[in-house]
């Protein structure tokens, strides 16, 4: 009964994870018209042999002008949907990993250049750049193109396609679906006040603009399968005055709890320059704990969470049920092994690696 809280099994959604450490989406902006490649599936791959308990992919675009940058992943259309199953089928070949995908749409903050060629916004009229969409003509920085605010029809558009999305995820059996809410990009837009001066039902109060999101998710949910979850991912707060806060956020998960969410994931800011982070470890585990204390379904916690004893501590006094890796499990995609071994738990390692185990951590794989 004893041994780590961060290697003991938990059920959420349905599915049983084999310990609580989960690979938050990562984009990689890395597609070719949406279309995952080669590239996809060695980076997924070489995570799917982790040791993690939950693979998730990469905030996936549910439309092409959902994209962050030209490079994003997509699944809207067959050929979309078709590359996944290539990189999935590999990896499942070889891997047991249980593998959940992030839908997205970006929202203002789609249409950028590669990270690595410095971000900026691209232009309606540049070649890799669109027309951007959102819930009010707002832009995200001064000077940039401002986004289309979004009318009814586009709403409902965007809304079904999310839910076709999560029924092309389901035919590629994916094992769960997140929904992102947070970092600035759509849904989050229509939540803060900052973003969202509507003043039509979407917008106002907090119900009025927690109203698409919500639509958005039941939407999701009814069109992915029962047995199969649906969570969401929040920014716990806008870190500027006058913003999307921890209250909201508590008021958003208990509506969604209450429609049938299957956990929900705590990270924060994303939306306006003006954001003041307290940056170090841990920095957002006030938010999910807060969140935590206030609904009962699963939470996760993400966020500079470098160190085994540190992940072990949150998952252990219960400030959340789970961890997220991003920037830690790219620098050292073994750190469950690591992390294993510090702490005295157990991790799967695939057959072909079991001779690695070092002879002083002799449970280390399970055993024989
Ligand atoms: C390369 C990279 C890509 C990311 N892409 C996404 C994404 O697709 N969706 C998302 O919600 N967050 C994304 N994030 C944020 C991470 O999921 C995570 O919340 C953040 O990096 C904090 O965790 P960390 O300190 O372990 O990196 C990304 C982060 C990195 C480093």
């Amino acid at each position: 009964m004893s041994g780590p809280q961060l290697f003991r099994p938990i059920t959420v959604g349905g599915l049983t994870l084999e310990n609580r450490i989960v690979i938050a989406p990562m984009c990689q902006y890395s597609a070719q018209d949406g279309c995952m490649n080669d590239w996809h599936q060695i980076h997924l791959g070489q995570l799917a042999l982790s040791g993690a308990a939950l693979l998730t992919i990469e905030a996936t675009a549910v439309v092409p002008e959902g994209r962050i940058t030209y490079g994003d992943v997509g699944l809207w259309d067959d050929a979309t949907e078709a590359a996944m199953a290539r990189v999935l089928e590999s990896i499942r070949r070889w891997s047991g990993m249980p593998i959940a995908i992030q839908l997205a749409h970006a929202g203002r903050k789609a249409s950028t250049d590669l990270p690595w060629k410095g971000g900026a916004q691209l232009a309606p009229d540049h070649a890799n750049g669109w027309q951007t969409v959102a819930p009010s003509a707002a832009s995200f920085a001064s000077g940039e193109a401002p986004p289309t605010a979004l009318d009814r029809n586009g709403l409902a558009r965007i809304r079904d396609a999310f839910a076709e999305a999560a029924r092309r995820s389901a035919r590629l059996g994916i094992d769960a679906v997140q929904l992102h809410g947070a970092h600035g990009y759509l849904l989050h837009e229509f939540l803060s006040p900052l973003s969202n001066q509507r003043d039509d039902e979407y917008g106002g109060s907090l119900e009025n603009r927690m109203r698409f999101p919500l639509e958005v998710f039941d939407a999701v949910r009814a069109a992915f399968p029962n047995d199969r979850g649906v969570s969401m991912r929040v920014s716990g707060t806008d870190w500027v005055d006058g913003g999307w806060d921890v209250e909201s956020t508590i008021a958003f998960a208990q509506a969604l709890e209450a429609r049938g969410c299957a956990a929900i994931h705590v990270s924060s800011g994303g939306l306006d320059p003006r954001q003041d982070i307290p940056v170090g470890p841990n920095y957002q585990v006030p938010l999910a704990r807060a969140v935590k204390q206030a609904c009962g379904m699963p939470v996760i916690a993400v966020g500079l969470i470098t160190d085994p004893e540190q992940a072990e501590a949150i998952v252990g006094t219960g400030d959340a049920d789970m961890i997220a890796l991003a920037r830690t499990i790219l620098y050292d995609p073994r750190w469950p092994w690591h992390a294993a071994a510090q702490l005295g738990g157990q991790v799967k390692a695939p057959p072909q690696y079991l001779r690695s185990q070092p002879r002083r951590f002799k449970d280390l794989f399970g055993g024989e």
